[in-house]
């Protein structure tokens, strides 16, 4: 998911028009009209970003993440029934259908790098001047895949979950073979390498890692390791609670919890002055805010065209709505108006997921 970094906006949305198939009059319209609008149930424009799902596949075993784990549905009733993958052809439908929109993020709950099309998707949404982003766990980053990043110069940024400095570390996070973690670490390092080459006038390499409380210690050797990496963003996600056993709420970062707090603030000092640029998580306040903005920006589509707003936990679903059933009124049906009237309406009371996720407690 897309976060646009509040001092660095201006420049970056400023890039992105003067740019090669840089953004259309309509879409920064579109975009300015999201900024300005108060907040409505019902919409007067498109989506700003869309979050494609382009396979429900995947080659990892994340312990953290629900694409495998099969939970009780009191604990996580948002668990994301497998579909068939995203067709090129029914990419194209949804990005004619939102010519509005600015960024298409592949991610979703599975592996985007094992849709053997995902490039041709990329390369059809810079046709329409849209710029893409990637979410990936990095093994599949091979040469062919680095130069088809490259060639397109809308390729905004390319972000590797790496949740791990040490083989150890990252075979009890993934799967448990060992020798991935070296693979992995090759094809950053080669994607940074091939994009210094090769100049790519706007791509990001990013690496993020899962933060909680049983592992937040080890930031600042992760923030060190990334930047001999050579990445230029590290982002630290915060922890979701899914209602996995052992990364539960509990093990969510609380201000309260004085030692954390106290971490925190040495981490803070650690960034300053910096090469690398680090989205630092967020010590969750007491006070829940409805503050989130994803259902006013985003549309969530996976290969059978069920649709959901959320960028973190509610997937699409297809009680939801259905982008190929409804077209562009999916964006503004009764799903998406009931989702926001609870964020405007200081009456409704929030779903349990939106109370313990960082866009509320911030
Ligand atoms: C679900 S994955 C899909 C894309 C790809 N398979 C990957 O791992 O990058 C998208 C992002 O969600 C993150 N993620 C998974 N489970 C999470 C959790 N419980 N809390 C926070 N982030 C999580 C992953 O680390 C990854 O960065
Ligand atoms: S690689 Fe991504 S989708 Fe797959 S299990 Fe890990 S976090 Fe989940
Ligand atoms: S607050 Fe709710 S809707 Fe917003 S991202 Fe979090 S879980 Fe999703």
């Amino acid at each position: 998911m897309i976060k646009f970094h509040n001092n660095e906006k201006i420049k970056k949305f400023i890039k992105l028009f003067f740019s090669k198939n840089g953004l259309t009059v309509q879409q920064i319209l579109n975009v300015v009209i999201y900024k300005i609008s108060p907040k409505r149930t019902i919409l007067n424009y498109d989506p700003v970003t869309l979050i494609i799902y382009p396979t429900d596949r995947c080659n990892y075993q994340c312990p953290f993440c629900p694409h495998h784990t099969r939970l009780l549905k009191e604990k996580y009733p948002y668990f994301h029934e497998p579909v068939e993958d995203f067709t090129l052809e029914k990419f194209k439908q949804v990005v004619d259908l939102f010519p509005k929109t600015i960024l298409i993020t592949f991610a979703g709950v599975g592996e985007p790098l094992l849709h053997p099309q995902l490039f041709d998707m990329a390369d059809y949404a810079t046709s329409k001047n849209m710029y893409s982003q990637l979410i990936t766990n990095g093994s599949l980053l091979d040469d062919e895949k680095i130069e088809r990043i490259l060639d397109n110069p809308n390729f905004y940024s390319v972000s590797v979950s790496l949740n791990a400095i040490t083989p150890e570390k990252y075979a009890q996070s993934f799967d448990g073979r060992r020798e991935i973690f070296e693979k992995v670490i090759f094809n950053i390092k080669n994607l940074v390498t091939k994009k210094r080459e090769r100049k790519h006038p706007l791509l990001e390499i990013a690496v993020s890692f899962v933060i909680h409380k049983k592992n937040i210690f080890q930031a600042k050797s992760f923030i060190e390791f990334s930047e001999k990496l050579g990445a230029d963003r590290i982002t630290f996600l915060n922890l979701i609670d899914f209602g996995i056993s052992g990364f539960e709420k509990e093990n969510q970062l609380y201000e309260k919890d004085l030692e954390i707090k106290r971490y925190f603030e040495e981490l803070k000092n650690f960034v300053k002055n910096r090469k690398i640029k680090v989205d630092l998580p967020v010590l969750f306040k007491d006070k829940i805010e409805k503050k989130c903005q994803w259902f006013f920006k985003n549309l969530s589509i996976d290969g059978a065209g069920n649709v959901g707003g959320c960028g973190r936990v509610m997937n699409p679903q297809p009680e939801y709505g259905n982008v190929f059933r409804e077209g562009k009124n999916v964006w503004n049906n009764s799903y998406f108006q009931k989702m926001r009237k609870i964020f405007i309406s200081p009456h409704e009371e929030l779903p349990e997921c939106c109370k313990n996720c960082v866009e509320n407690r911030c």
